[in-house]
């Protein structure tokens, strides 16, 4: 195995070795603001702190330097005026400065972004940036499928809503709430952890939880008791997003890990990996080890690949073994982020199928951004996509309308349907027309009004590649049957609204 030192920029905290930084006075212009100098980023909740480093030089009223980090490394230029200095990182610009600030007692404290106050404090030899060791990925080879997700995974995920703050307790509430409320009966199966679970490794290089999760099993345990499955996530980097340790070099460790906490679905976040495999050819082969060992665990685990659709996942996500993969940026609570990414959809759809599913992002139906109509055609255009149906809203307090719209069992139907087939749009001045045929040879068909005023929508049997004439049709928000008259169906759709129809032929 090819070996390479990569410099990671993680910082460490370990001994109290000091780095004997002194602030010399340059005559005439003050202290020196030259030395390196240390300033915490963040506190994670696994009592790591993240750090970032920066190196100054000094000649005269002149700076240069560089700032390491976790996540990043560039170059800083800039000036000082006696006490006062300036810093800018071309790499981002010259427009506004990326640091100003004074040196007050020996500590640079000043403001990132015009926004972000900072405190650097002179560093310790011990405030060091990480090197990592590079990992040559495998050969590639073709993953067999585990047999999973034949219809699109659905659930819950903490994320949209929680991001950080999600927890054991939480978790458990919410689990109960999947159970209450009817999601669970509605086909909502998997309860998913994001980021923000992990705790440090241990001695053995084991993956513990931090304090958020103190016993993974029971959680699992429990969340087995209630006819859920339990999700967790990781990544391929060193880091995860949110820059907790994800499962670069401990693939096989971690499946085990998750294996053994009983876990049944795995999101497998890209991140820092993309600073240590900077080819897009590396995606492929650094997913498929995790697709090997999460197989070689022997337990069925969903594989969630997210890497926001780089390098065209759509064409080799399920021979990795993946059994669904994101194809676009992180979903917002907001109608233009909403239909971005299920428009972004449209040059993967000959990829889904059964056990292999395009994933435009979670849900964010109840989550409050959007009106009622909109998180209808959300529902319906994830629905008519084939997409994974896990929704990232408060289970435990929805309102009727939201469980109207995420528990209609007609739509959740469509998006279940055994065939599998991916619908694309076709428009038409404000309105999309998307088609999904079904298994049982009738189709799908949603019309969404991307204009500002309400439009009336006309449906032509024609248009819907059905084998016959049209038999029946309903509506699947009214719940009701519709009737087509010589060969067309109308209705008024409101602005940002959807006509979903169930269309059957003779
Ligand atoms: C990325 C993913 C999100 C979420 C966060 C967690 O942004 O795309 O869905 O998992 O990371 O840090």
């Amino acid at each position: 195995m090819m070996q390479k030192k990569l410099n990671r920029r993680r910082t460490l905290v370990t001994a109290a070795l000091c780095f004997c930084f002194m602030a010399a006075t340059v005559p005439g212009f003050g202290q020196s603001l030259a030395g390196r100098w240390v300033a915490v980023v963040r506190t994670l909740d696994n009592g790591e702190q993240q750090k970032s480093i920066l190196e100054l030089k000094q000649n005269g009223n002149d700076l240069t330097g560089t700032v390491k980090s976790e996540d990043f490394s560039f170059d800083v230029k800039g000036t000082a005026t006696g006490n006062h200095f300036e810093l800018f990182a071309p790499r981002f610009g010259q427009a506004r400065p990326f640091m100003v600030g004074d040196l007050v007692n020996g500590e640079l404290h000043g403001m990132q972004g015009g926004r972000r106050p900072v405190v650097e404090k002179p560093a310790t030899e011990a405030d060091q940036v990480v090197t990592v060791t590079y990992i040559e990925p495998p050969a590639l080879h073709n993953v067999p499928s585990n047999g999973l997700a034949k219809t699109p995974p659905m659930g819950w995920n903490s994320w949209n809503l929680f991001a950080g703050k999600i927890d054991d307790q939480t978790v458990r509430t919410m689990a109960d709430a999947m159970v209450s409320s009817g999601m669970r009966d509605a086909g909502y199966i998997y309860v998913n952890i994001d980021d923000t679970w992990e705790g440090v490794r241990d001695a053995n290089g084991n993956l513990q939880t931090n304090h958020k999760f103190p016993d993974m099993k029971a959680l699992s345990d429990y969340v087995h008791s209630k006819g859920l499955k339990l999700g967790i996530y990781s990544g391929p980097g060193p880091r995860t997003c949110a820059g907790y340790p994800a499962s670069y070099g401990h693939e096989e460790q971690d499946a085990k890990t998750f294996a053994a906490w009983g876990i049944d679905y795995l999101k497998y976040d890209w991140c820092s990996a993309g600073g240590i495999y900077t080819k897009p050819e590396y995606l492929q082969p650094v997913y498929q080890k995790m697709g090997d060992a999460l197989q070689s665990t022997g337990r069925p685990i969903v594989y969630s690949l997210c890497e926001y659709g780089m390098g065209s996942v759509e064409k080799w996500g399920s021979v990795v073994g993946g059994n669904l993969w994101r194809t676009t940026g992180d979903i917002r609570d907001a109608w233009s982020s909403m239909i971005g990414n299920v428009e972004r959809q449209v040059p993967t759809a000959p990829y889904a199928g059964p056990g292999h599913w395009n994933d435009p992002d979670m849900l964010e139906i109840g989550n409050g951004h959007m009106s009622d109509d909109e998180y209808r055609t959300h529902m319906s255009l994830w629905a008519l996509v084939a997409s994974p149906l896990l929704a990232g809203n408060d289970v435990r307090t929805m309102s009727p309308v939201t469980k109207s719209i995420l528990m209609n069992k007609e739509v959740i139907a469509i998006d279940q349907d055994a065939l599998g087939k991916q619908a694309s749009p076709v428009k038409n001045g404000d309105l999309e027309t998307w088609v999904k045929p079904l298994a049982d040879g009738s189709v799908a068909v949603g019309v969404v009004n991307m204009g500002a005023e309400a439009t009336e929508a006309t449906v032509k049997a024609s248009d819907l590649q059905l084998s016959g004439k049209v038999k029946s049709a309903r509506d699947l928000w009214a719940h009701q049957d519709v009737h087509f008259k010589d060969g067309a169906y109308s209705a008024m759709v409101p602005s940002h609204g959807v006509l979903l129809l169930k269309v059957r032929a003779k």
